[in-house]
C-alpha cells in the first residue's frame, strides 16, 4: 500500500480543514498518481474535498459512524477494513489521523516535500524515520508560481524491502 501526502519541512499537513499549500503542479501529479486506484481517507479529508468524491477512482470513507455515508463513497469502519476492501494497489491519501495509523503498514510514501514551514497547522504527518524508510528518488526542487514556495517529490520505499528488490546497493 502506498501513502501519497504533501507537507511541510515540520511535517504539517494542514490547517482548519484544509490543506496548507494549493499547488497546482502537485495536484496534478497527485491526480496522475492516484487515477484508477482504489484510494483510502478518512472522513474529515473527504469532507475537506470542494466537488465531493474524486472521480475515476473509488473512493474508501474510514469513519466511526455506521450511518455516514454520502453518494459516491464507500464507507468503512476501519482502516483495516477499508484496506482489506481495496486491495493491494490501495493508496492512502490522509489525513493526519489515517496517515498515522497507515503508516506501520505502508510498503511507499510519495511525499511532495514543501519547503516551508506551517507554525500554525494543526495536522501533522509522522515522522519519517530514516531507520525505516529509504528515498529511492528525488525530483529537482521547483518553484509553484502562485505561492513561490519551493517543492519536490520524495519517494520512499520501506528499507528491508527496498534493499531486497535492489533498489539501493546497501
Ligand atoms: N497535505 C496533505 O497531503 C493532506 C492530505 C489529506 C488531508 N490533509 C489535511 O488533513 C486534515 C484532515 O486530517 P485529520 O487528521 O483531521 O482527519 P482524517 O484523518 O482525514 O479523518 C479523521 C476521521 O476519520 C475517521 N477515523 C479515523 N481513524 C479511524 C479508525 N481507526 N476507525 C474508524 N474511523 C476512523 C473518523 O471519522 P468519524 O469522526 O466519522 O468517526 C475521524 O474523525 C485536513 O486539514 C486536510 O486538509 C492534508
Amino acid at each position: 500500500m502506498t501513502i501519497i501526502a504533501a507537507i511541510t519541512r515540520d511535517y504539517a499537513l494542514g490547517r482548519a480543514g484544509d490543506t496548507i499549500y494549493h499547488i497546482s503542479a502537485d495536484l496534478r501529479r497527485f491526480k496522475q498518481l492516484t487515477m484508477g486506484h482504489p484510494l483510502v481517507m478518512g472522513r474529515l479529508t473527504f469532507e475537506s474535498f470542494p466537488n465531493g468524491p474524486l472521480p475515476g477512482r473509488r473512493n474508501i470513507v474510514v469513519s466511526r459512524n455506521p450511518r455516514y455515508e454520502a453518494e459516491g463513497i464507500e464507507t468503512q469502519p476501519s482502516l483495516a477494513q477499508a484496506l482489506a476492501s481495496a486491495g493491494s494497489d490501495a493508496m492512502v491519501i490522509g489525513g493526519g489521523q489515517i496517515y498515522a495509523q497507515a503508516m506501520p503498514l505502508a510498503d511507499v510514501l510519495e511525499i511532495t516535500e514543501i519547503d516551508a514551514t506551517a507554525p500554525d497547522a494543526d495536522t501533522h504527518f509522522p515522522v519519517i524515520d530514516p531507520a525505516d524508510w529509504l528515498p529511492v528518488g528525488t525530483s529537482p526542487w521547483e518553484t509553484d508560481p502562485r505561492s513561490g514556495v519551493r517543492f519536490r517529490y520524495v519517494r520512499y520505499e520501506r528499507r528491508e524491502k527496498a534493499i531486497l528488490a535492489g533498489s539501493h546497493p546497501a
